[in-house]
């Protein structure tokens, strides 16, 4: 978790929590925008160093979630030959998973800053993009941890993308994110609204979502279905089908 530790209490991540008072309606830019003048990614993509960062802190983050995800849902890709990783970062998570599945080809899809210096892995083809404008075609798209950044007219424009990358018949989104639950204890429940702050203070409008928020969104992107299933771990899984 070192990574993760560095990005948090990086002087980059901090500012922006210094920052709220700019989020008023005066001058409207979210915390992130008003410390570094662009967003994340923006910032992300002139600072090589700041970049890694990011992606070894989601590396981290990968390693704790995707054994989760293995136990707890181990048919997720029954069925499937291709998956691309939508936002997966340096590739740590399809890494871990085609490893599990080798019958499983990845396509590694994140902004060109990213996916050019990504390490090479078996059995994964890194590939530079924006998912707002197309997103490489696949059995299975895969978005973990990519929502959260963003409000919800983005996540639905992505979640559209994702849909016309998969077959109409037999395709399907697999989300990997946190579903708050107002209700019920978790050991996990506070995590996710610390998460929720994050996501405030680091992004433009995202946040983490509850479980109506993900129907509303997955509905409004045009999903015919989906289901949630629980893991061990901060996130769920959600599968949605076109
Ligand atoms: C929070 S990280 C999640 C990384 C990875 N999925 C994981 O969980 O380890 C979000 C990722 O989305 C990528 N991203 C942001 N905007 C993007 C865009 N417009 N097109 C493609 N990727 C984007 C970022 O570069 C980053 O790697």
């Amino acid at each position: 978790m070192a990574a993760f530790l560095l990005l948090e209490s990086s002087p980059v991540m901090l500012a922006p929590w210094h920052a709220f008072s700019g989020c008023v309606p005066e001058s409207g830019k979210p915390a992130f925008e008003a410390a570094h003048g662009v967003d994340v990614w923006g910032y992300a993509s002139g600072d090589p160093e700041h970049s890694e960062l990011i992606n070894e802190a989601m590396a981290c983050d990968a390693r704790l979630v995707v054994p989760a995800i293995l136990e707890d849902c181990p048919s997720l890709f029954d069925g499937f030959q291709t998956v691309v990783d939508v936002g997966g970062g340096n590739g740590t998570t399809l890494g871990m998973l085609v490893k599990a599945y080798p019958w499983l080809k990845g396509t590694n899809f994140d902004l060109p800053h990213v996916a050019s210096v990504a390490p090479k892995i078996d059995n994964v083809e890194h590939v530079g993009g924006d998912f707002f404008v197309n997103i490489p075609k696949a059995d299975a798209a895969f978005v973990m941890w990519s929502l959260h950044d963003w409000g919800d007219e983005e996540c639905i424009n992505i979640l559209r993308k994702c849909k016309e990358a998969i077959p109409k018949d037999g395709g399907k989104v697999i989300i990997v994110e946190a579903v708050i639950d107002e209700v019920e204890e978790h050991e996990f429940k506070d995590v996710r609204y610390v998460l929720d702050m994050v996501m405030m203070a680091h992004t433009s409008a995202g946040k983490e979502r509850t479980q109506e928020d993900w129907t509303n969104i997955l509905r409004e992107s045009g999903f015919s279905r989906h289901t949630i299933y629980p893991i061990r771990a901060i996130q769920a899984v959600i599968v949605a089908w076109p």
